[in-house]
């Protein structure tokens, strides 16, 4: 592999540290850190490169995230990668989804289909890699589920102590379950996602543990790998449009890197636009956006979509960054345009969880807006998995006052045939 040496800059007063220093913000300043690689200019070799490994069946080229290495994090030695492996994940393409989006090539990135479920598994990759290789003692993070499951089942495969910081009552049932199973000390704060975020960073600075939130710069280095993988099956021809839901812009930040690299480094020769997507009651960045990231905003958040539950997201200037380096927008759609478009996804026998359907609905809402033309191509980010929040779809499939249109409640009946005969008739 590559030894050339990538290093850790602080995004606000430029700070360099080693690549292996284990500070989680500047030492300087306090700002969060980003990772600085060597710049590259050999695209057309990478993705020779790249396609290569594509044939391997073991070992790190396996890994949807690995593959890319070059890009994400070129001095990790074999031994020390924790890989499940992950990534790998489909490119779908349903008529029914277009059709209700009013997109015609709409593609989804299905990030659902990571071993934990969420695509966090794409960050989890390498920052546990990198604790792993600076000996860390412990690792910890705040989650509103994905992470935590994610941090707890790397943690778990690295042979590290993992510390968990969610919402008490907040977190859907299926993550909670996947953070205790894989062995992870699970705290359930009194208090929102920004209220477990805060403890967590003073927590892990107080006694000495890294945390693995994706304010930690090697999270992003694996999360770009979602963008190479998806314009790697496009044929590195890049569509016009990458929608993705918004929650504490973590991803948001690491698409805009991912696709500056990818640029810069002669992989793709056009940038596709970005669209960032949040719930109209968790909208501090959409808010944002409308003044031209005049002012940076916090809110009380309140949606259905718990993954993107966040009022006061951290890595906000790297993501207004993504934004205006990508001529890209931001924009909220409404719980009941989240509900619907994940309905749509779900009975296009795919499914997602309902941050996730934030991303279609958005797609609809900026095409209906005349924002993104049906000409063009967009391909649209489903960052979790269906059966991450049971009961919010059992919920909306037996609202009764009124059901919704696409309401598929079950039905209980007596263990007889005409009964089944009775309600095949309808
Ligand atoms: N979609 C899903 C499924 C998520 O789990 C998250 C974040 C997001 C979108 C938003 O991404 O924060 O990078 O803007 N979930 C975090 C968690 C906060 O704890 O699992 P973001």
């Amino acid at each position: 592999m590559a030894t050339a040496r990538s290093v850790q800059r602080c995004g606000v007063c430029g700070h360099e540290l080693d690549e292996r220093d284990v500070a989680s913000v500047c030492t300087r300043c306090g700002g969060l850190l980003e990772i600085d690689h060597p710049p590259r200019t050999d695209g057309r070799e990478l993705r020779e490169k790249f396609a290569a490994r594509r044939a391997s069946r073991t070992g790190v080229d396996a890994s949807g995230v690995w593959r890319y290495r070059e890009l994400v994090l070129p001095t990790a030695r074999t031994v020390e990668i924790v890989s499940h492996p992950e990534g790998n994940t489909p490119l779908l393409a349903r008529d029914q989804v277009s059709g209700w989006s009013g997109v015609d090539s709409l593609l989804l990135k299905h990030e659902g289909y990571n071993p934990t479920g969420s695509f966090k598994d794409r960050g989890m990759t390498v920052a546990m890699t990198q604790a792993n290789r600076t000996r860390a003692r412990a690792v910890a993070c705040a989650s509103t589920g994905n992470t935590s499951a994610s941090l707890a089942a790397y943690a778990a495969q690295a042979g590290i102590p993992a510390l968990v910081f969610v919402p008490a009552g907040q977190v859907a049932r299926g993550k909670l379950t996947q953070t205790i199973a894989y062995g992870a000390r699970t705290l359930l704060v009194r208090g929102n996602f920004d209220a477990c975020l805060a403890l967590a960073r003073d927590a892990s600075a107080a006694l000495g543990v890294q945390l693995l939130n994706s304010i930690n710069p090697f999270r992003l280095e694996g999360q770009k790998s979602i963008v190479f993988e998806l314009l790697e099956q496009l044929g590195w021809d890049p569509p016009e449009w990458l929608v993705l839901p918004a929650g504490n812009l973590g991803n948001t930040a690491a698409f805009g890197k991912a696709l500056r690299e990818a640029y810069a480094s002669g992989l793709i020769a056009r940038l596709p636009r970005l669209a960032a997507i949040q719930a109209s009651g968790a909208a501090p960045f959409a808010q944002s956006f409308v003044t031209g990231f005049a002012d940076r905003r916090t809110v009380e958040p309140e949606t259905v979509a718990t993954a993107i539950k966040i009022g006061a997201p951290a890595s906000w200037d790297r993501a207004v960054r993504a934004i205006r380096e990508t001529d890209g927008v931001v924009i909220s759609v409404s719980d009941d345009e989240i509900l619907q478009a994940k309905a749509v996804v779900d009975a296009a026998g795919i499914g997602c969880e309902p941050a996730s359907a934030a991303s279609v609905a958005g797609v609809r809402a900026l095409r209906a807006s005349g924002e993104i033309s049906t000409s063009d191509r967009v391909v649209a980010v489903l960052t979790g998995h269906l059966l991450k929040d049971p009961d919010t779809i059992v919920r909306y499939h037996q609202e009764t006052e009124p059901p919704p249109d696409r309401a598929n409640p079950p039905v209980e009946i007596e263990a007889r045939v005409e009964e089944v005969e009775r309600v095949l008739r309808g």
